[in-house]
């Protein structure tokens, strides 16, 4: 049976987003349907809104998410109240990454369109017109329905506002450190931006052990959010000495590595000043899809400079979702420390749109208001 739900549908260019009854399908063999409980306001939402990433069909908004099991189809090892997270880079686990265990490279993920895995959606809405779930997983939605390979099961101890930014900032920003740069303890590193995704590299690098962890944003709130979060020191990215002091604070050579949270083609291209030679400069936030920027190859090569590009913090979701909440549990990562004000779904539009004055912590729908 078909369930009704509301979601946020984006028609593209001007258009303003609007909150709108779907219809969501029943689950097929290998499918979830998923009712949310949480779901976070990530800058991948903004880059759809304002133009940087376009489609060429309507989308059902929101990607990181978490909810709970509602039904299940054929073959599927979840049972109806299991709390899951939103994977919204669902793996095929066919093509030659995913059997590399690489699933954060796989080249068939239905993601990519917008999709389930054979492209097609689960929503449809009254007015006929196609509606596609974003990244797979539509996650302002109430209702969403998913294969089983977009959903990791995590403990029920879990606060849902934590689950939900498990399945975007958090992976990825922890993941950027564990995974991608494979940070050591005594380490040290900058992180430019310290929104969501910054901030939990913030929580990456503490958990890491990185002896100095310095965070660089424009926004005063931001770098006291990142400093109440782990981060040694922090330094105005307008400051026209940020470099130098960066640098100071890491003994002069520069950090082990460096990392790009904004997406900014000016900031991606200073990355390099702030690394010594032999580290990393680990690119993390997204710019426009067809965005450039400019490296000085002959400096890379005679410092040995590597860059390293870090989609979903190189992250298996079924093993590191489960890892990180675990840790959380532990009491060895204060991800509670990340949740921000929590809204009702009908402000989400209005959450991601302020993304643009960047105060506060993530915000995160709550669908329970
Ligand atoms: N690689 C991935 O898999 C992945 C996953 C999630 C998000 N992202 C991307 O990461 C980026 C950050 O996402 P977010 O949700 O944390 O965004 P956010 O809006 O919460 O935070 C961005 C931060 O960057 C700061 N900033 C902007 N311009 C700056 C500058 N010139 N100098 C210093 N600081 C500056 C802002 O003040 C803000 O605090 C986005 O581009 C997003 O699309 C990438
Ligand atoms: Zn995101
Ligand atoms: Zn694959």
């Amino acid at each position: 049976m078909n369930i009704s739900a509301t979601a946020i549908l984006f028609s593209g260019g001007e258009s303003e987003p609007q909150l709108t009854e779907v219809s969501v399908r029943a689950p097929r063999a290998g499918e979830v349907l998923v009712r949310m409980t949480a779901a976070g306001v990530c800058h991948s939402d903004l880059h759809v809104l304002n133009g940087d990433w376009p489609f060429d069909h309507r989308v059902a908004l929101g990607h990181e998410g978490a909810g709970i099991v509602e039904a299940v189809g054929e073959g599927v090892d979840l049972v109806p109240g299991d709390q899951v997270v939103l994977s919204w880079y669902a793996p095929c686990g066919r093509c030659d990454a995913c059997v590399d265990g690489k699933s954060w490279l796989c080249a068939e993920s239905g993601a990519i369109t917008n999709g389930l895995p054979d492209g097609s959606t689960p929503l449809s809405v009254a007015d006929g017109e196609e509606a596609r779930p974003y990244l797979g997983v539509a996650a302002f939605s109430e209702y969403t329905l998913v294969p089983r390979s977009a959903v990791v099961k995590i403990p029920s101890e879990v606060p849902s506002a934590v689950a939900a930014l498990i399945g975007c900032s958090i992976a990825t920003g922890i993941g950027a450190v564990l995974n991608t740069a494979d940070v050591r303890a005594g380490q040290t590193a900058v992180v430019v931006g310290a929104g969501g995704v910054g901030q939990a590299i913030v929580l990456g690098l503490k958990l890491a052990g990185a002896s100095r962890i310095i965070a660089v944003d424009l926004s005063d709130d931001r770098l006291e959010i990142a400093r109440q979060l782990g981060a040694t020191d922090t330094v105005r990215g307008d400051d026209p000495e940020a470099v130098a002091r960066v640098r100071a604070l890491a003994g002069g050579a520069g950090v082990d590595f460096a990392f790009d949270a904004i997406g900014v083609p000016k900031v991606t291209e200073g990355m390099p000043a702030y690394v010594k030679s032999g580290g990393a400069i680990v690119l993390v936030g997204m710019p426009a899809r067809d965005a450039e920027a400019v490296i000085k190859p002959w400096q890379l090569i005679v410092t040995g400079q590597r860059i390293l590009g870090c989609n979903y913090g190189s992250s298996r979701p079924q093993v590191d979702f489960v890892k990180i909440a675990r840790l959380y549990l532990a009491g060895q990562l204060p991800l509670d420390q990340m949740v921000g004000e929590t809204i009702p779904q009908s402000r989400a539009v209005e959450a991601v749109r302020a993304l643009v004055q960047p105060v506060g912590k993530r915000r995160v729908v709550d669908f329970a208001l």
